[in-house]
């Protein structure tokens, strides 16, 4: 009995705790898209760029069938020098490096797979793997070059 109150109490505060820290900063609705974000990339994105984002090996060298890897998007990777716009168009449209043996698309297309609202939300999570300084660099690249306006 005296356990089944502290447990009770536990949930209650613990509930109140939580909603605390949804209305902290920046704001509740921007902390769910990013929620929105991380789920995404883990379902979307995550097999090929690592569940933190790491990269797969080597990923700066070409692999035995003369591509390259997917890449890390944190500190140490590229993904911080594009701006919103290009970021969207990498994800919407895909990607390969142009020395690639292949002709393929390494990196696929999820403008079919994933809405407008939903590419936003997962790069928006990428920048959560930048240091801040890299964020200030790509918030300025993307003043010139935001994220397309037509979409919804
Ligand atoms: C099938 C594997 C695969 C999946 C799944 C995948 N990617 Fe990629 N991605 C790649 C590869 C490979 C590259 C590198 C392309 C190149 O430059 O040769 C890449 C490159 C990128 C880049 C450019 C990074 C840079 O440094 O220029 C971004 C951004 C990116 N991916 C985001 C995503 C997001 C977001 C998702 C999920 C919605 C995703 N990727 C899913 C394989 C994948």
């Amino acid at each position: 009995m005296l356990r089944r109150w502290f447990l009770a109490t536990t949930w209650l505060l613990l509930s109140a705790a939580g909603q605390a820290m949804a209305e902290g900063s920046p704001s509740s609705s921007d902390t769910s898209r990013l929620e929105e974000g991380e789920s995404i990339y883990q379902q979307y994105c995550a097999s090929c760029h690592g569940r933190q984002g790491e990269g797969m090996p080597n990923w700066e060298r070409q692999n035995a069938q003369g591509e390259l890897p997917a890449p890390p998007h944190g500190p140490e990777g590229h993904t911080w020098k594009h701006s919103d716009a290009m970021l969207y168009r990498i994800v919407a449209e895909g990607w390969r490096d142009p020395w690639n043996k292949t002709e393929r698309l390494t990196m696929p297309a999820f403008e079919d797979a994933l809405a407008p609202a939903e590419i936003r939300s997962v790069v928006n999570y990428l920048k959560t793997l930048w240091t801040p300084e890299q964020r200030r660099h790509q918030a300025e690249e993307s003043e010139g070059a935001p994220f397309p306006t037509q979409s919804e």
